[in-house]
């Protein structure tokens, strides 16, 4: 048993959790904030990202209760909900730390040295992309180009910005963070996260898109994902022959218009 966030983190009678058991109660409280977020919106199901975030706030994480909750009252299928909810990275599906570092390792952030801060990130917590720490204070993530380039290498934490990353400043932000006084404010959370927040799907497709790195190199920073070396190696075999084809489709198509506009004597 664990106290996080106000709540207590343990099954309760029948496998029931205390964040289970305390939705209806956060739920009427939410309720009027809802109300306002829906009534900015010409269609409802717009204000669906917004409400997740809501409950994200106040959950730590969007819970299959809030999404059905947004299903019923939007009017919306609960597969529309999921599919809008695990289409965006800052929503998540699953527990995650009361910090969430996302490390960025866009292309500017590469060559400033992001593989460096990926690397002190992943000794110091012990946890690779997309895991959280074994104490569940820490959520550790790889990502795409946050849109600072200007000030690489850079992380966010809780959606905070974090420039010019280098090995002095990672350790004292670990170190403020476990000590209880990072500048950012943690999150709340309502129950204790697992390793990983990645919600296995079946089939490959269903898996998202979110790569862990390199091909055959778990967790290396930056590269191009399993899709992407398959695609590549697909056109690498097939270029030619691919190349050959769209030549020879572009020049019949010339050829049938030319007729077609000959037919129907067409003047321009
Ligand atoms: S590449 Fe890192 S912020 Fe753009």
């Amino acid at each position: 048993m664990s106290q996080v966030g106000g709540f207590i983190a343990i099954e309760g009678e029948f496998g029931v959790t205390e964040r289970e058991k305390a939705f209806p109660a956060l739920l009427e409280r939410l309720k009027p904030r809802c109300e306002e977020i829906i009534a900015r919106y010409e269609e409802k199901r717009s204000a669906l990202v917004q409400l997740m975030h809501l409950f994200q706030e106040h959950e730590g994480f969007v819970s299959p209760q809030a999404m059905r909750y947004a299903s019923e009252r939007l009017g919306i299928t609960l597969a529309d909900v999921e599919s809008t909810v695990s289409f965006y990275t800052l929503l998540y599906r699953k527990p995650v730390g009361r910090y969430v570092v996302q490390v960025c390792r866009g292309l500017a952030c590469s060559i400033c040295g992001a593989e460096d801060a990926m690397r002190a990130f992943r000794e110091r917590l012990g946890a690779g992309t997309l895991e959280t720490t074994e104490d569940g204070l820490i959520s550790y993530e790889e990502v795409e180009c946050l849109a600072a380039c200007d000030r690489a290498p850079c992380a966010q934490v809780n959606l905070e910005f974090v420039y010019d990353l280098d090995e002095k400043k990672i350790g004292e932000m670990i170190a403020a963070m476990r000590g209880g006084r990072y500048a950012t404010a943690p999150m709340v959370q309502t129950e204790e996260p697992q390793r990983t927040w990645i919600v296995e799907q079946e089939g490959s497709i269903a898996q998202g898109r979110r790569s862990k790195g390199g091909l055959g190199v778990p967790d290396d920073p930056g590269g191009i994902d399993r899709e992407g070396v398959i695609m590549l190696d697909r056109i690498l075999a097939k270029g030619f022959a691919m190349h050959g084809a769209s030549r020879e489709r572009l020049v019949r198509e010339v050829r049938d218009v030319t007729e077609l506009v000959k037919e129907e004597g067409v003047r321009f």
